[in-house]
């Protein structure tokens, strides 16, 4: 899945330019229009303006921002309505790949000296500010595991090259089983008894070893993430008997994960309570766990007061905050948790 996304020869992220949109693969919030990052911005803005901090730069620090528009919805709005308050901060973008970097460069060219770029959230170093991202963490890369009802054990799926093309084979033997205690906690002998031979979930180390570090880094602030997910008990539902790795294409949902490496985009659903966890062992108080419609829909409202920095909105603008938070659309899939350190 690494690879698959990330090759910098021949990775999903690498190889396109127009990933969201209409015309790449997949839709995101940002993709609507610039609606969502003012909603962001002026709830960015209240928790920033409060915050004095004598040793460090306020910073907003986001990670995953792919081409820089929600960067820049986000800083057009602060240098109209909070001009003071940008005027302290550092925008800072955690952006490992170089080509994507340069995307940013140009689209966020108007604000050069407020932007700054980093590989990675710098250990040690404290962030006084907001650490945010939008739908980085379901593009980590994961384990997927299955359950073998007979032997009474997890097992892990690898991928195996069989006749030119990818396919799936079990490893053994694995870490599956603690990955599964880690991630879900011991499941009760109840649950095991029923949980159909070959159930599938996948677990994402990689996403709440970043959760982690961000928490860590965090010195006063904000740690918020928006993506779709869900709390460790919605995995283990028969409904989700196949997992949650989806491959996207041109806005369908794609047959076959393993099929055209490089071509598809490749997701899955983010545990939420593990991350909320890790965030609580450094620390971290669990704010907020929301949908995003009950996040946008209670910025709005204070938005909305006169003087706040929004005016009457348009129809499009109506119209974007309908698809923001109509659950048939990124209202109710997509899912907020924000937690801080005072
Ligand atoms: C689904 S896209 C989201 C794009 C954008 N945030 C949006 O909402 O439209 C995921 C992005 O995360 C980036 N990404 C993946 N791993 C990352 C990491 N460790 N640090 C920063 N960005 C990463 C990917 O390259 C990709 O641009």
């Amino acid at each position: 899945m690494e690879l698959a996304l990330y090759c910098p020869l021949c990775g999903y992220y690498e190889k396109k330019t127009d990933t969201p949109g209409r015309r790449g693969d997949y839709y995101t919030s940002v993709s609507v229009g610039p609606l969502f990052g003012q909603l962001l911005a002026f709830q960015f803005a209240a928790w920033l303006e409060p915050i004095r901090c004598a040793d460090a730069r306020l910073l907003i620090v986001e990670a995953g921002a792919h081409d820089g528009r929600l960067a820049r919805d986000i800083l057009q709005w602060l240098r109209v309505h909070r001009a003071e308050l940008l005027a302290r901060l550092e925008y800072r973008l955690i952006e490992p790949s170089p080509s994507r970097r340069a995307r940013q460069r140009e689209t966020l060219g108007e604000f050069t000296g407020t932007v700054r770029w980093a590989d990675d959230l710098a250990i040690g170093e404290p962030v006084c500010g907001v650490i945010f991202s939008n739908e980085l963490l379901d593009a980590f890369p994961v384990h997927r595991l299955g359950w073998d009802a007979r032997h009474r054990r997890w097992f892990e799926w690898g991928v195996t090259l069989c006749k030119g093309r990818f396919d799936w084979t079990r490893l053994d033997p694995s870490d599956a089983g603690r990955w599964i205690e880690e991630f879900f906690g011991p499941l009760p002998p109840e649950l095991l008894d029923v949980l159909p031979d070959g159930f599938t979930t996948e677990v994402c180390p990689a996403a709440t070893d970043w959760w982690r570090r961000a928490a860590a880094s965090l010195k006063r602030g904000k740690l918020l993430t928006i993506d779709y997910g869900l709390e460790a008990e919605e995995f283990l539902q028969p409904a989700r008997a196949a997992g949650t790795l989806r491959a996207y294409r041109r806005h369908q949902p794609a047959a076959d994960p393993l099929a055209e490496p490089g071509e598809q985009d490749l997701t899955a659903h983010v545990n939420f309570t593990a991350l909320r966890r890790a965030g609580e062992l450094a620390g971290l108080k669990t704010e907020a766990f929301h949908t995003q419609a009950q996040f946008l829909t209670a910025i709005a409202e204070r938005a909305w007061q006169p003087g706040r920095g929004f005016g009457r909105w348009t129809s499009a603008e109506t119209r974007q905050f309908q698809t923001l938070t109509h659950p048939e659309h990124l209202g109710r899939g997509f899912r907020v948790l924000i937690q801080s350190r005072d």
